[in-house]
């Protein structure tokens, strides 16, 4: 093509990349990178504009899969998951420079991060109203995924798969069952989801079980526990109208959520001491004991910086807000600083959907591949809750429960149900990929390549 001024451009435009939101460098980093990445804006529905960061295989882009990532909230930025997770770029502590990732997830998978749903990170609407609802994100993902494919058509004809984790534990099966009924010709061969929020009655009744077998209560609240809730053997935690029921499952949400512990990491201190636990971001915590409404103090607004408890966010909010890195994604002006988590939007966000079970049935029965891991030291999203949620989705057993092996050693548990697999991570929190990232790396190999874990 005679017009192409740069050889790049040209190479760009036959193999079907878009050539302006390439990153071309990136402040902060000096090395050579051998992939290659896009920063700009998905159209979504209603003058939804949704950031969006792309990054190829280090292997090979042509044939790797594509794999969308969505951090969860709601209201929380998937740039959390590229700079801290399981992206190529990970920022330094004083949030002056990048590094390397040796264990990144694009060594074996094109990886589109996606801020989502319009008001979280980068993303935006013209309107600015970021009032929405889980029905109205799942569109709004499929739109830009679509817009996606539109801008990279040369990805059109890779396998496809969706992940992510905690509240996109809703995101990733709405738009699974979106892709998998929808027009749209794409290879889609399933989806991942990491300490995800597949069931609120799971995931509150197992905290329940979690926190006494942990030690982190004593026999005194756990004997309430027994007495005020259960009945013949059969408790409940989560909806009870016994009134002291309620009383004693709000010592266990204090205990758990509001004395520093660490909910995302029970083994990990809390940065900040005991007082970081309870003066940040609490939206993502609504979704846990929603049903006693208890009613959680939000003093987020003092803060510049709005993390959830027990998360230091500075060096990404450092990187970030820089002026020259903004303009590096190509980020406009007028857009809202960063933030790691929009009260904005966790704050008004109507959830609709309280279990994902008819979306698995239906996605598990179009032949996808399902894969629910858990970090077994969260208590967000508890293991114990994931896994029962899975059992309860009653599908045959074609594994029993064992262990699953990484460097000579225990990484962790697993059973499948055909083509469905529950996986923990021995001794991770929430977010695995950034507390075990060897064996997040190799997790997610096995899932991509349907092999052994
Ligand atoms: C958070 O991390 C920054 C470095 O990125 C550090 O300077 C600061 O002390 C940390 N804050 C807490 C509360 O640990
Ligand atoms: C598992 O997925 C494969 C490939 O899509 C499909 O052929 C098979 O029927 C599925 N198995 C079950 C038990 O659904």
């Amino acid at each position: 093509m005679w017009q192409c001024l740069l050889l790049l451009f040209c190479v760009s435009s036959a193999l079907g990349y878009y050539a302006p939101d390439e990153v071309l460098s990136l402040p902060g980093l000096n090395t050579r990178l051998n992939f290659r990445q896009w920063s700009g804006y998905l159209e979504a529905s209603h003058g939804q504009h949704l950031h969006y960061w792309f990054v190829t295989s280090q292997q090979n882009p042509t044939n790797d899969p594509v794999v969308l990532w969505l951090n969860g909230g709601p209201g929380c930025s998937s740039l959390e998951g590229l700079l801290a997770e399981n992206g190529p770029l990970h920022v330094h502590e004083d949030g002056s420079a990048l590094y390397i990732n040796k264990y990144s997830w694009n060594k074996v998978a094109n990886v589109l991060y996606l801020e989502s749903p319009a008001g979280v990170g980068f993303s935006y609407s013209d309107d600015q109203i970021y009032t929405t609802n889980d029905i109205e994100v799942a569109e709004n993902n499929y739109l830009a995924l679509q817009d996606f494919f539109r801008k990279f058509p040369s990805f059109r004809s890779n396998d496809f798969y969706v992940t992510g984790e905690s509240y996109a534990g809703v995101y990733v099966p709405t738009l699974s069952l979106k892709i998998a009924n929808g027009p749209a010709k794409i290879n889609f061969k399933g989806y991942a989801v990491g300490n995800g929020l597949s069931s609120t009655f799971f995931n509150d009744q197992s905290l329940v079980y979690f926190g006494y077998y942990h030690g982190l209560f004593g026999d005194t609240l756990w004997k309430d526990l027994n007495t005020y809730c259960c009945q013949g053997g059969s408790c409940n935690f989560v909806n009870n109208n016994n009134y002291y029921c309620q009383e004693s499952v709000r010592e266990v949400f204090m205990i758990i959520y509001k004395s520093g512990l660490n909910i995302y990491s029970l083994y990990l201190n809390c940065p900040g001491g005991i007082g970081a636990s309870n003066s940040r971001f609490l939206t993502e915590l609504k979704n846990l004991f929603r049903f006693y409404k208890f009613g959680i103090t939000e003093n987020a607004g003092t803060q510049r910086n709005l993390a959830p408890p027990c998360v230091n966010d500075t060096a990404d909010w450092t990187w970030l807000n820089r002026a020259d890195v903004r303009k590096a994604l190509h980020i406009p002006d007028f857009v809202q600083p960063w933030q790691l988590c929009s009260t904005v939007v966790g704050g008004t966000y109507q959830r609709i959907y309280s279990t994902m079970h008819d979306f698995y049935l239906q996605l598990l029965s179009k032949g996808l591949r399902v894969l629910v891991y858990n970090g077994d030291t969260d208590m967000a999203c508890n293991f114990l809750g994931g896994n029962w949620f899975v059992q309860s989705l009653n599908q045959q057993k074609t594994l029993d429960y064992q262990p699953w092996i990484y460097n000579d050693q225990i990484a962790g548990f697993y059973e499948q149900f055909g083509n469905l697999t529950f996986l923990t991570v021995k001794g991770a929190g929430h977010m695995v990929p950034e507390w075990a990232p060897a064996r997040a790396l190799k997790m997610f190999e096995s899932f991509l390549s349907n092999s052994p874990y």
